[in-house]
Formats: structure tokens, sequence, C-alpha cells
């Protein structure tokens, strides 16, 4: 009997070894394996612009580009025959709007209403769609981006920033797997927007993310110079974007990163900073805040060493995904513990619902809304029941953020078209509006 459950014993290891050494295998040659890519933007700065894009052949590229679409009257090409493009467009005006096209021998080039926009000094409004967790192909996914179609009435000139919170394409983040759930369903963006791309950990877990994308760690798109692709800033309009990696890198209240954080935030000037990575510091949906061991301990990570930095300076927004759901708290302050040490009077600025102000330079502990935005393309099942997200609903959707230099109005526009939460922060000298929660 005890030889036969070894037996068996030993054929279930075996399974299981086989299985992973197969799975890496198959998402090792993936990550790695040459894929064909119609062109897509990166590292876009006030007067420059890299376009990057694969063909199944070696052969020149070439970029023409120029204001009017019909008349592309400037033009860059390669110096060396390659299938892996890329051209940087230098030399830009600022926030200002061009068309391009791009060329190829060997491969169609979907060149319709590809454009682009450098990014902004100053601007009277902008509009940002921002997704968590979108990397699954499929209806849902759609749903969710045919939304935002509807709301800006398919007018792409109403959108100016696209971003995403990270687990961009499932499962491991593939060069095959960002065709399928990036690159061709958003492929109308893709034309039109250099992606703000967060850094998740289904992104981490091979290796094609930085070989894909690149991003602004000479300081390039504004803020501070971070020497690293894995965290970095971009200032685009009246917003400071801080973009960080809750997955690879050191995420101690001294490491690098929080260093250079703290640096950057100390010499922003932008009306409004809003701070992206893809693990959340509180959340009670899949991923469970109060757990030390829940995703390696980064929720909790993120938390302590991160959320004090948030309030010393006042950043106004924090978004993440990794749950799939939704959750939103009100404006918080100094609650780095678990679930259980939170308590309203200490932990909230101001106990609102929908509309909460601060002064224009937002200094110390002026309060930090949290939102959790992971359910783009999945959904969970989830409890829900972190007292700080007092905002936090099972349904999926995406963010729709309208910025002005002195308001911030964010909603959350489920897959059925409805908005399910929204908030404003308004950093002028009215008031909220009476009766407004
Ligand atoms: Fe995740």
């Amino acid at each position: 009997m005890m030889k036969y459950l070894k037996r068996v014993l030993l054929f279930i290891v075996a399974v299981v070894v086989l299985y992973g050494v197969g799975r890496l295998g198959v998402v090792t040659y993936d990550s790695y394996r040459f894929v064909e890519r119609q062109p897509y933007m990166v590292l876009q700065t006030q007067d420059s612009l890299t376009i990057k894009w694969q063909t199944p052949k070696k052969e020149i590229g070439k970029v023409q580009y120029g204001f009017f679409q019909d008349t592309l009257n400037n033009s860059l090409s390669e110096e060396k025959a390659t299938d892996k493009h890329q051209i940087q467009i230098q030399g830009l005006k600022e926030c200002t709007k061009y068309f391009y096209s791009v060329s190829s021998e060997s491969m169609d080039i979907d060149n319709t209403n590809r454009s682009f926009t450098t990014l902004c000094k100053n601007a009277d409004a902008q509009k940002i769609w921002v997704i968590g967790d979108s990397g699954k192909k499929g209806k849902a996914q759609t749903q969710v981006y045919e939304q935002m179609l509807k709301s800006i009435d398919n007018d792409f000139n109403q959108l100016d920033m696209w971003i995403l919170l990270g687990d961009n394409a499932y499962r491991s983040g593939t060069q095959k797997q960002y065709n399928k759930a990036m690159f061709e369903p958003y492929k109308e963006l893709v034309k039109r927007f250099a992606p703000v791309v967060v850094y998740g950990n289904h992104d981490a877990r091979r290796w094609a993310f930085f070989e894909i994308f690149d991003f602004p760690a000479e300081g390039q798109s504004g803020g501070l110079r971070s020497d690293s692709q894995n965290y970095y800033a971009i200032d685009n309009g009246n917003i400071h974007f801080v973009v960080l990696d809750s997955e690879d890198t050191d995420r101690s209240a001294d490491g690098a990163m929080a260093q250079w954080l703290k640096k950057d935030l100390q010499a922003n000037k932008k009306p409004w900073t809003i701070v992206l990575f893809h693990t959340p510091p509180y959340s009670d949906g899949g991923h469970k805040s109060d757990s030390a061991y829940d995703s390696g301990g980064r929720l909790k990570d993120m938390r302590e060493n991160f959320v004090p930095i948030f309030d010393a300076y006042g950043v106004d927004l924090v978004l993440s995904g990794h749950s799939h759901d939704y959750e939103r708290s009100k404006l918080l302050i100094n609650h780095t513990g678990t679930s259980k040490t939170f308590d309203p009077k200490k932990h909230i600025v101001q106990d609102k619902g929908s509309c909460y102000t601060k002064p224009y330079k937002a200094g110390q502990n002026s309060g930090t809304v949290y939102q959790v935005c992971g359910s783009s393309s999945k959904l969970d099942h989830a409890d829900l029941k972190h007292p700080a997200l007092a905002f936090s609903f099972e349904k999926m959707g995406s963010l729709v953020l309208d910025v002005t230099p002195t308001t911030l109005h964010s909603k959350f526009l489920t897959i059925d078209g409805t908005i399910a939460d929204e908030f404003t922060i308004r950093k002028d000298t009215s008031t909220c509006q009476k009766g407004t929660k």
C-alpha cells in the first residue's frame, strides 16, 4: 500500500515539475520571441517623442510628420536596416498636435488618424482615461473601452492622456500577450497617445516590459531625474505625475525610490500631484492590505513606507490597481496601519464624500484620495469592507479624470455606462457648493 502511495506521489510531483518547466519555457519563448508590431509611442516630452515598431523583415524605417494630416513635410529615416525600429523626433513645439505616418516595405501599416500632442507647460483643461488590470482581452475589456468612447462622443480630440495601472497583458506580460491585450484592442488609442504605463506584477513576471517601453529616467518629461526606468515623473499641463514601481524595486523607507520621491515632490511646482503604482496601500478586494503576506507584503510596504511621503508633500491622488474591483477613500492622512487602526477622527481630513478643498499649494497633511481601479477587464468577488475605503464596488469599469488648474474631478465609469462614484477636489477660493456631501 505504502509503495503504491509513494508511486502516486512521485507521479504527481513529476507532473507538477514538468508543468512548471514547460510553462517557464513557453513564457520565456513568448517573452523573447519576435513579434510584428504596429507603430506606438514612448518618451513623450515637451519637444520630442519616440516612435517604435517592429517589422517582419529588416529594413530602413522612415517616419513623416507635420502639422496637417495631408502635409507631412518633415521626414526622418534610420541609418541602418533593422526589424526593431525606433525613431526619435526632436525639435517639436510644446503642447502642439502633430500628425505622422510610418512606412514599411515588409508590413502593412495602418496610418489612418495617426497623431500625437507634445507635453504641455499649461492647460486649461485635461481629460485623462485610466484603466487598471486591463490585460485580459475579451468582451469585458471591449465594453469598458466602449463606455469611455461613448463618454467622449467617439472624439479622441477630447482626450489628453491614457494611463494603464499595471497588469496590462495577462498572464505574463510577454511580447505576444502585449500585442493581444494592449496594442491590438486599443489600437486607436495607441495611434494617438504615448501611454503612461505602470508596471504590474503580471508585467513583472517576465522580461518584455522594459523591451517594449522606454521611460523618462533623465527627467526629460518633467520632474527630477530618477536615473531609473522603474520610477520617474511626467509633467503635463496642470499635473505632476509620479510613476512608482511597487513590484521589483526596493520599497524601503530609505531606499533609492523613496529618497528620489521626496526630492522630486519637494521640487514640484505643479498645482496637482497624482502618484501611480500598481499594488495599492489600502484594499479589501482580491488583495488584502491588512495581510503582511499578501503579494509578498507589497501592499503593506507601500502603505508603511510611502504614505508618509504622500502626506508630507500633500499628494492629491494615488491611483492603483491589482485588486480587481473599485475602491476609493475620502481625503486621508497618516493612516499607515491595518484597517483595525483606522480612526476617522484621526485619519480623515474632510469627512465628505464627493467634494474636498485643498490649498493651491498643497502642503503637509492636506490629504490624499486613494483610488483602486483594477476592474477594467477582470472582476473578482471581494468583501470590500476596508473602513478607509468608503466607496467600494464590485463592478467593472475605468476612471475618467477631468483636471483644470483648480479642480480635479474623478469619476468611475462602469461597464454599463453608469457613474458609480465621483468626487471633486477644489483648489480655488470657492468652497464646495452647498449641499455637496
Ligand atoms: Fe496585479
